[in-house]
């Protein structure tokens, strides 16, 4: 059975920018803390760098084309901080000012909406080195930044995400370390997820003022956190799992206080509001962006992020994540039923599989086109169940450079090789497209 989607409904395709860009160096661009961290030995595998990435930099405007091709009605990249500010503040690069602006003239010609994500993890290292986000600095900074951003593209932007996924930016960059700048303090971690929170909240009226009519939100990952078992132990550690990865974000961007009592299990403490921050925080937004790729499953014990789960039999997708297409049902449905967001995106939702090029020269993906396929019934049922639900974004337009794991994982609907650099759609990138013309997707 198909399951057919509201006229008007968002379809599109999601990048960010030290993920695809390359060009490090081009144009006066200064060093993020990902060029630092990828620069350094044994932090990515294989060693390998976004110094060429998929060279989006230099390819963007035949990679507008394949936007084009895929009937795209919308396109999520993220700017690069350094690229604009490379001291983080201060004097701006116009050439890197330029090229995002030609980015988007192009995208405006082909008839697909820029949604910009103003961070998506590539901090200035300059300010890295004044102390990164665990200082409170940072987040005003990044207002400032995100002013520069919105007078220049403003006029022709009207989609605006602030920030990328801050529970990953915070977690995996200052407490578990995997992630750049990859420090591993307690304290870092809460700190900089208050000012990630307060950045936020300083930059989104900063935003509308200089994009006039503009829709500003957020974006954040979510999983919906099961018990491995029926014990109260594990009901107990999937409710405070919930807390530490979500709520703490969810909470106060509702107006709600941080959930204090869930973090202090883990030895959390979030005591670093000054004034009126929590007001700042709660600045009303006009949608909440969602990034769903599969459920956690927590044990009592063992509910550390990113620890993958018990060799179950189930179906996983290349990065260890179970493939769970109800996730983004279960996602939906909560966000929609305990928090007041006027309008949701799934801002990504996608899957790495171990494509290869055939002997044809075609990428046939199968794995994918099911999975998307799957998810995305699932996010149109909760949609028919009420889920004010405007728009789907696939991760990823292009295969890309999968942070601690380099190159190693493939999530695109376009296949990259890297020798040559050309792109070659993957059958999920045909499939797509009739997704897009059809507003609709058939059901398995
Ligand atoms: C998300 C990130 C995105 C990509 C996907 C696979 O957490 O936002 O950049 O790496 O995971």
């Amino acid at each position: 059975m198909a399951i057919r989607f509201p006229p008007g409904f968002l379809w599109g395709a999601a990048t960010a920018s030290y993920q695809i860009e390359g060009g490090w160096r081009d144009d006066g661009k200064g060093e993020s803390i990902w060029d630092r961290f990828s620069h350094t030995p044994g932090k990515v595998q294989d060693g390998d760098t976004g110094d060429v990435a998929d060279d989006h930099y230099h390819r963007w405007q035949s990679d507008i084309e394949l936007m084009k091709d895929l009937g795209l009605n919308a396109y999520r990249f993220s700017t690069s901080w350094p690229r604009v500010l490379p001291n983080g503040y201060g004097k701006v690069e116009p050439r890197g000012l330029d090229f995002y602006s030609r980015l988007v003239d192009g995208l405006l010609d082909a008839g697909v909406q820029p949604w910009i994500t103003l961070y998506h993890w590539d901090l200035p290292q300059a300010l890295e080195d004044r102390g990164g986000w665990p200082s409170r600095e940072t987040a005003f900074r990044f207002a400032e930044y995100a002013e520069v951003m919105a007078r220049r593209l403003g006029d022709r932007v009207k989609n605006w995400i602030t920030l990328n996924e801050p529970f990953v930016a915070a977690a995996l960059g200052y407490y578990y370390g995997i992630h750049a700048p990859g420090r591993t303090s307690g304290e870092d971690a809460a700190a900089a997820t208050h000012h990630l929170l307060l950045g936020h909240g300083y930059a989104a009226p900063v935003i509308r003022r200089d994009s006039a009519g503009s829709q500003v939100g957020i974006t954040l990952n979510y999983s919906p956190m099961h018990p491995a078992t029926d014990s109260e132990e594990d009901h107990f550690a999937a409710q405070i799992h919930d807390a530490f990865v979500q709520r703490v974000y969810l909470d106060p961007l509702a107006g709600r206080p941080y959930p204090h009592e869930a973090l202090a299990t883990r030895g959390f403490r979030m005591d670093m509001a000054q004034g009126d921050d929590m007001t700042r925080i709660a600045t009303p937004i006009d949608f909440l962006g969602l990034n769903n790729y599969s459920r956690d499953v927590v044990a009592a014990g063992r509910e550390v992020w990113g620890e993958p789960s018990p060799d179950d039999g189930v179906a996983r997708t290349e990065m260890g994540w179970e493939v769970y297409p109800q996730s983004i049902y279960e996602m939906l449905m909560r966000v929609a039923r305990e928090y007041p967001f006027k309008a949701l995106y799934v801002t990504e939702n996608g899957a790495a599989f171990p494509d290869r090029v055939g002997p044809d020269g075609q990428v046939d993906d199968p794995r994918r086109v099911a999975f998307l396929r799957d998810y995305i019934s699932q996010a149109g049922r909760a949609l028919a169940e009420g889920a004010p639900l405007k728009g789907y974004f696939v991760w990823s337009l292009l295969d890309n450079f999968e942070w601690a794991f380099g190159l190693s994982k493939r999530f695109g609907l376009y296949y990259v090789d890297y020798g040559t650099l050309a792109r070659i759609p993957k059958s999920s990138a045909k499939w797509y497209r009739r997704v897009i013309a059809e507003n609709a997707v058939a059901g398995a």
